[in-house]
This record gives C-alpha cells, sequence and structure tokens, in this order.
C-alpha cells in the first residue's frame, strides 16, 4: 500500500485516485472546486462515466479514498502526489499552463517531507522541467523532490477499463531512481513500462494523440473520395483494418473528432512547433478536414432539406462522443450553431449530455426521448452513436417525422435496410454501388474498348 495524493478531480483525476485506491493504495484527492469535493464526499460524481460511482463508493467506503480541497491535508502522508489539473488550449492554440502552474505552487508551499511529483495532465514539452522550477522558488524549506512525467492515455467512456489495462505505462524523469517507483506503482497494472526523459515522455502524449487524430482525419478523407467514387468507406476501412501494419482502429469516418484532446493537443502540438519555426503541415491539414466535417454535415442536410429556414432538425446525440457527458469541442455545438443560424429550428436527445449541452446551447429544445424528438421533424442527423441509436424503432420513427430525411453522420445503419423503410438516407463516405459514378475518364476509355 502507497500513501498517493492526486490534485484535480476531473475526469483524468478522479478515474486514476479510484483506480490506485481499488489497487489497494490509500488515496486523498484534491480539487480546489469545493461544490465537486462536497458533492463527492456525499457520493455525488462530477462527471458520467460508466462504473465510476460503484467504484468512488466502495473505495470510500473502505476508507482508502478520501476527498478534499486542502493541499496540507492532501499532501500530508503522501509519498507520491499526481498533478492531473485541466491544459485547455489558450488564446494562440497554445496549451494554457496556469492550473498546472497554480497546482505546481501549491504543493510547494504544502510539501511536508520529500515526494515524488508525478504529472498527468498533458503538458507541453518542457512543462517538467519548470514545475521542477516552480516547486523549488516556492517551498519554504529544502526539500528534496523528483518531477516524472506519467502521462495518461484513458478514454472518456472506457476510462476505468482503459486506466486498469493500459497498452503501456510511459514515465520521464531525469531522476532515475524516482522513475522506478513510479514504475513500481504502476506493476499492478501489467503493461509494458517505457522509461524515457522527461521531454520525450511529453512527446509521446502529444505525438500519439496526434497519430490517432490523423488516422480519423485520413479516413475522412478517404470517405469523401469513396462519396464522389461511389465506394464504401465503411468497408474500406474494414479492408484496411485487417493489415496488421494499419489496424482496424481509429477508421471510422463521420462528424470528425471532438473532446476535450485531440483539437486541443493537435493544436498544441502545432503551436510548440510553429514557435520553433518549425511548419507542421501535416497537423494543420489534420485540424482542416477535421473542421470541414462539421460543415460537410450541413451541407448535407441542405441536400435533404432544401432551405433550412423554418426546418426543423432533430439531433441524436450531443456528447463528442458515447457513453460521456462531455460536451468539450462536440460537433454538435457546431453543428447546431450552424442550423440555428441558417434559421432552422433545432432539438435534440441525448441518454446523459443534455444538462451540460442545454448551458452551451441555449437555443436548442431538448427532448426526454428520441421518439417525442422526432415526432414533425424534416431531418434527423446521428451525431452521436449511442448504442441505444443503433436498435431504435426505425418504422416508428419514420411514420411520426414530418419528411423522413435521415443522416447518418456516424454510419451506424445500413443504407440499403433504411431506404427500403422510406427513409431518404444520406451516410458519410458511403457510396452508392449502382449509381453509375465512374471515376473522371473512365466513359472515354470505355469507348475506346468497344
Ligand atoms: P477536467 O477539466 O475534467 O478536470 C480538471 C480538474 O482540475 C477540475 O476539477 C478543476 O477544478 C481542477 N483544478 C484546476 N486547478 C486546480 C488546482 N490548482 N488545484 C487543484 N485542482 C485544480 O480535466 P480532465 O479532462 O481530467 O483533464 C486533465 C488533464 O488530463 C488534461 O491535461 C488533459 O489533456 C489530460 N487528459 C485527459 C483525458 C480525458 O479523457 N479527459 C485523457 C488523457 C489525458
Ligand atoms: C482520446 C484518446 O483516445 C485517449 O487515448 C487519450 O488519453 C485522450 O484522447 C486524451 O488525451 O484525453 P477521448 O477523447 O476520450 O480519448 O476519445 P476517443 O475515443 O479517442 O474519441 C475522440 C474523438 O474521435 C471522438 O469525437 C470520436 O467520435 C472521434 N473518433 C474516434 C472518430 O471520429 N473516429 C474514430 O474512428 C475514432
Amino acid at each position: 500500500m502507497k500513501e498517493i495524493a492526486v490534485i484535480g478531480v476531473g475526469y483524468v483525476g478522479l478515474v486514476t485516485a479510484a483506480c490506485f485506491a481499488d489497487l489497494g493504495n490509500r488515496v486523498t484527492a484534491l480539487d480546489i472546486n469545493e461544490e465537486r469535493i462536497a458533492g463527492l464526499k456525499q457520493g455525488i460524481m462530477p462527471i458520467y462515466e460508466p462504473g465510476l460511482e460503484e467504484l468512488v463508493e466502495r473505495n470510500m467506503r473502505s476508507k482508502r479514498l478520501l476527498f478534499t480541497t486542502k493541499y496540507d491535508e492532501a499532501l500530508e502522508s503522501a509519498e507520491f502526489v499526481f498533478i492531473a489539473v485541466g491544459t485547455p488550449s489558450g488564446v494562440d492554440g497554445e496549451a494554457d499552463l496556469r492550473y498546472v502552474a497554480a497546482a505546481a505552487r501549491s504543493i510547494a508551499e504544502n510539501m511536508p517531507h520529500e515526494m515524488i511529483i508525478i504529472n498527468k495532465s498533458t503538458v507541453p514539452v518542457g512543462t517538467g522541467d519548470w514545475v521542477a522550477e516552480i516547486v523549488k522558488r516556492y517551498q519554504p524549506r529544502p526539500l528534496p523532490f523528483a518531477v516524472v512525467s506519467c502521462p495518461e492515455f484513458l478514454r472518456e467512456g472506457s476510462a476505468i477499463a482503459d486506466f486498469m489495462n493500459p497498452h503501456r505505462t510511459v514515465l520521464g524523469s531525469l531522476d532515475r531512481e524516482a522513475a522506478e517507483k513510479v514504475a513500481q506503482l504502476h506493476l499492478a497494472l501489467r503493461a509494458p513500462i517505457v522509461i524515457t526523459d522527461l521531454r520525450t515522455a511529453e512527446m509521446i502524449k502529444y505525438a500519439s494523440n496526434a497519430f490517432l487524430a490523423t488516422k480519423i482525419s485520413f479516413i475522412n478523407e478517404i470517405a469523401n473520395i469513396c462519396e464522389a467514387l461511389g465506394a464504401d468507406v465503411k468497408e474500406v476501412a474494414v479492408g484496411m483494418g485487417y493489415d496488421k501494419r494499419i489496424g482496424p482502429h481509429f477508421l471510422d469516418a463521420g462528424l470528425g473528432y471532438g473532446g476535450s484532446c485531440f483539437p486541443k493537443d493537435v493544436l498544441a502540438l502545432a503551436h510548440m512547433a510553429a514557435e520553433k519555426g518549425k511548419h507542421p503541415q501535416l497537423l494543420r491539414a489534420v485540424m482542416e478536414i477535421n473542421a470541414d466535417r462539421r460543415e460537410f454535415v450541413v451541407q448535407k442536410v441542405r441536400e435533404l432539406v432544401g432551405d433550412l429556414a423554418g426546418k426543423t432538425i432533430g439531433l441524436l446525440g450531443l456528447a463528442f462522443k458515447p457513453n460521456t457527458d462531455d460536451m468539450r469541442e462536440a460537433p454538435s455545438i457546431d453543428i447546431a450553431n450552424t442550423l440555428l443560424a441558417a434559421g432552422a429550428q433545432v432539438r435534440a436527445y441525448d441518454p446523459v449530455a443534455m444538462e451540460n449541452a442545454q448551458a452551451i446551447l441555449p437555443d436548442v429544445q431538448m427532448f426526454p426521448d428520441p421518439y417525442t424528438m422526432a415526432e414533425g421533424t424534416d431531418a434527423l442527423v446521428v451525431v452521436t452513436e449511442w448504442n441505444e441509436f443503433k436498435s431504435l424503432d426505425l418504422a416508428r420513427i419514420r411514420k411520426i417525422m414530418h419528411t423522413p430525411n435521415l443522416l447518418d453522420g456516424r454510419n451506424i445503419y445500413d443504407p440499403q435496410t433504411v431506404r427500403n423503410m422510406g427513409f431518404w438516407y444520406l451516410a458519410l463516405g458511403r457510396g452508392y454501388n449502382g449509381d453509375g459514378v465512374f471515376p473522371a475518364g473512365a466513359e472515354k476509355l470505355i469507348a475506346a474498348a468497344d
């Protein structure tokens, strides 16, 4: 059993704290948000994440997981302190490090003894070095400490399973002994452990997110080409994915990536590169393709309904991905705002994100279920691929819509089945075989073969 403090009780901090507690450690989780901590003490989760409530409750009951707003309390007996505060985008696309700086300062001011400071937040390369400087500067008396980078790779919606079964643990430090101690803490996760220097560990996180985002923009570019040529991107992805060098993951074409991480991290990496005089052209293309998806989907709604003014458009899903209530950078925000600006009435249903969404999208009308939402609409758009949308009673939906236009932004339905049910159905990147669409110049070749 180790004594651990976790600073920041958001998606990463709360999951990290609860999982380390579940692995038998004693964890004190701290946040400066008093309401959040008061809620947690009463068992109220600040976020929706499958399995989190039970995990937190179980570990609170066994007194392995405590919550506080006081740094001295959190650090009192901690050997390891994890920083897991937010690093949102700053005005120019750089990572805003004010929360990391504040956390580092508070740790320094309240450090009662030697400790290892582990950074889990996604931070620009070099941050670990200046965290060490802050700690040195604000310690009331010099105490030994080490800084280790331990980037987090969990996904929202499957955060607990991802934390407990990581593909790898990455640790970076200039202090090998400290990194080895942090490695010991992670042994229970039975994943390969990569120990490297601080800056390389920080870079591994950005490079990983940028690569995954690139895969998504790549398949979205292929989707555009598929659509023009009458091929089906979904089957293209299956055919590509069997190649072990490519792999089947992150090849779902659709509305592009959203969320609190890919958009800000690709932008921050591009910013880091540009600041040093590099031209991150691939990263820029990744972002451009991603932004276009949100425009493109609205154009498709126009293809279905004509002029948007006065039309009622229903959104199936609002969260940036299924199994979360996180609305940060959700494609639904841009899509709803563009539809509203064009004069459409926009309504929506999401299993868990409506409360968060309503604060951001006050002009979107929320409905308690997909059927009342669909009633009288001129078009429905699948924005988030929640499982419950895959088994909707589409025959019922077809009957209650004003006009049965269905735009499948996540390619969850079988085009032929849905068209046979009487929907005007459009997907993204799923060219309709038999449309008679030929590549440019094909007519000439056919004529020449005669
Ligand atoms: P979040 O916004 O959900 O939570 C951050 C928490 O930190 C908030 O509760 C906030 O009140 C608290 N906080 C801010 N300043 C503080 C301070 N000085 N002291 C104590 N608490 C403070 O953020 P998140 O989504 O958990 O992300 C945290 C970091 O982890 C980011 O750098 C992010 O890029 C990275 N990350 C996130 C995910 C994810 O899926 N969300 C996955 C991997 C990595
Ligand atoms: C992502 C990474 O997957 C995590 O490894 C990482 O830790 C995290 O960012 C982070 O750094 O915060 P997350 O944003 O929770 O996790 O969710 P993903 O499942 O990666 O999805 C991100 C976005 O990409 C979603 O909007 C999703 O709809 C979209 N996506 C994903 C696609 O459009 N196509 C795909 O094939 C996969």
